[in-house]
């Protein structure tokens, strides 16, 4: 079982992404559900919960690549083989258009994710340099949704 309601991964090289996901905590916080941050350069896929709920949330760098230190969690993830059917997730990117694979490795991750058979609870983000409104709009979504799902858990 995971250690928290909540496993709230990120994947940054400066930053922006992990202090989204700080937000992310905070908003969980405030309603009651606990929330453990998690960087992806840090584990290794076989780390990823198995069941429960997850937010990520990813920068892309390079040509649509993961961010630097989140390469080899990216590279075994393609070679693994997990069953991510009891995961429900949701994705938030940031990128910037002016790059061709605006948002690519956020989008690359979602569909490995979802080949694992893990569930998208919500639509993926794809959030451009300016990040705050496009992020304000996401949590108003999905915080509401997470309330109420792992409201449900708990009395099941
Ligand atoms: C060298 C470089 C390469 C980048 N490549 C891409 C890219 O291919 N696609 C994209 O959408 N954004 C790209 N970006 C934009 C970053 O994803 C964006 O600045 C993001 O907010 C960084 O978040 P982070 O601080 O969490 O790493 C690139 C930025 C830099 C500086």
């Amino acid at each position: 079982m995971p250690s928290a309601d909540l496993i709230i991964y990120f994947g940054t090289v400066t930053g922006n992404a992990e202090s989204l996901a700080l937000r992310a905590q905070e908003r969980a916080q405030a309603s009651g559900l606990s929330a453990e941050l998690v960087n992806l350069a840090e584990i290794g896929p076989d780390q990823l919960i198995r069941e429960g709920y997850a937010l990520f949330f990813v920068s892309t760098w390079g040509d649509g690549e993961p961010p630097m230190d989140v390469d080899t969690f990216y590279y075994d993830l393609e070679a693994a083989d997990i069953d991510l059917s009891q995961l429900s997730y949701a994705m938030f990117g940031l990128g910037d258009s002016d790059y061709p694979e605006f948002n690519g490795f956020a989008r690359n991750l979602d569909e490995r994710l979802a080949s694992f058979g893990a569930q998208a609870l919500y639509p993926r983000a794809e959030a451009d340099v300016f990040f705050d409104d496009t992020y304000a709009e996401w949590e108003a979504g999905i915080f509401p949704l997470l309330e109420e799902q792992l409201a449900l858990a708990a009395t099941a």
